[in-house]
């Protein structure tokens, strides 16, 4: 079976002619499942600071399809070449800023913008191109996705229990995720998996969205705070973690959502085997350890107050990371849709990147 027998939501997709996107606003779930419509180059950046899209392959599809309308746009107002190209840079450079961690959105804009570099034409043309590859990025989104859920799903026996943090579902990419990809594969074979989620401070990512997807493919899933993790690991551990990434270093450091260091540690003291699921784009061969990432800090807000009222007194200083940094001894496997790669990683990561790269030139 090649999709699995519950719709998945559409993160993303096409409005008005190619000339805008609607997603669907993450930050509402799991209450309100709305779509938002995006058309200017602020509605983008926005929805992506602000997590309305989130999740590292999610992120880089959406700065895609946002480049790829706003030239649609440009070309509907008959610009010359020139001036979209000029126009392409500004977009490219404020989408490439929108969040600083999440590697998958600087390879998209990189793939749009050699698309445009390499090709001559009208605005029109161009314009056309742009969303040709965005459509090509969102596809392959949803094959690696599939790919890394079919081999990581082989780590996986029936019955066993899955421990995730944050959402690396398909809420975070253009098909069924990437950490959540062998739970999708192994229940869709009618084999019967179970998940722990950590709720994930502060934003939720785990109860608000991973929760949401799950029990709406009627997976069963269990919502813990994150300082729970160390009595279910004590008490009754689950069988393997499933973690996504942000950007994974050259050498197999892993960035990932806050939490994931600690949730690493823990799996490690009592032997539970930890693997990070992400495709070939979300490595960074340029950062060759994790201390080459760059880690977003968010606004003090989102630890201060959550969803809600005041938690913290204002006068107390906020430490709020989004990502922490789990070093690649910690990590039993990566899988990317190559395959599953132990360590040491650099020469696989690497080789990985380069058949992935390969592929796509030979189309
Ligand atoms: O801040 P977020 O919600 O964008 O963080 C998301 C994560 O940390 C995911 O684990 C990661 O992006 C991988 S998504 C397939």
């Amino acid at each position: 079976m090649n999709h699995p027998p519950w719709p998945i939501p559409e993160t993303i997709r096409w409005a008005r002619e190619g000339t805008s996107a609607l997603i669907l606003d993450q930050t509402l779930l799991p209450g309100v499942f709305e779509e938002k419509e995006l058309s200017t180059l602020d509605d983008f950046v926005e929805a992506i600071r602000n997590l309305r899209v989130r999740g590292a392959p999610l992120i880089g599809i959406t700065a895609a399809i946002g480049l790829a309308a706003l030239a649609r746009q440009s070309a509907a107002e008959r610009v010359t070449p020139d001036e979209l190209r000029a126009r392409f840079a500004g977009w490219a450079d404020r989408l490439g800023n929108a969040r600083p961690t999440a590697v998958n959105l600087l390879w998209a804009i990189r793939r749009l913008r050699a698309c445009l570099d390499a090709a001559d034409g009208t605005a029109g043309e161009l314009a056309a191109l742009l969303a040709d590859e965005a459509d090509a990025i969102h596809d392959e989104d949803r094959r690696m996705c599939r790919a890394i859920g079919e081999h990581a799903a082989t780590l996986l026996a029936d019955g066993e229990a899955v421990i995730t943090h944050c959402n690396a579902g398909s809420l975070a990419t253009g098909g069924i995720g990437t950490a959540l990809a062998p739970v999708y594969v192994a229940a869709e074979a009618g084999r019967k998996v179970r998940v722990f989620a950590d709720e994930t401070r502060p934003l939720l990512q785990g109860s608000r969205l991973t929760a949401w997807e799950l029990s709406r493919a009627g997976i069963e899933v269990t919502v813990l705070a994150d300082n729970m993790a160390g009595s279910l690991f004590a008490t009754d551990p689950p069988d393997i973690a499933f973690v996504g990434s942000d950007r994974i270093a050259a050498n197999g450091d892993v960035a990932n959502k806050i939490g994931t260091y600690p949730l690493a540690v823990l799996a490690d003291r009592h032997g539970v085997p930890f693997y990070v699921l992400a495709p070939t784009s979300t490595v960074d061969l340029g950062a060759p350890t994790g201390a080459d990432i760059p880690i977003e800090h968010r606004d003090p807000d989102e630890v201060r107050r959550g969803f809600g009222p005041l938690l913290t007194p204002e006068a107390a200083r906020i430490y709020s990371p989004a990502f922490d940094i789990t070093p690649h001894e910690l990590v039993t496997g990566i899988v990317t849709e190559r395959g599953i790669h132990r360590p040491p990683y650099t020469g696989s990561l690497a080789a990985a990147v380069a058949e992935a790269e390969a592929e796509r030139r030979s189309g």
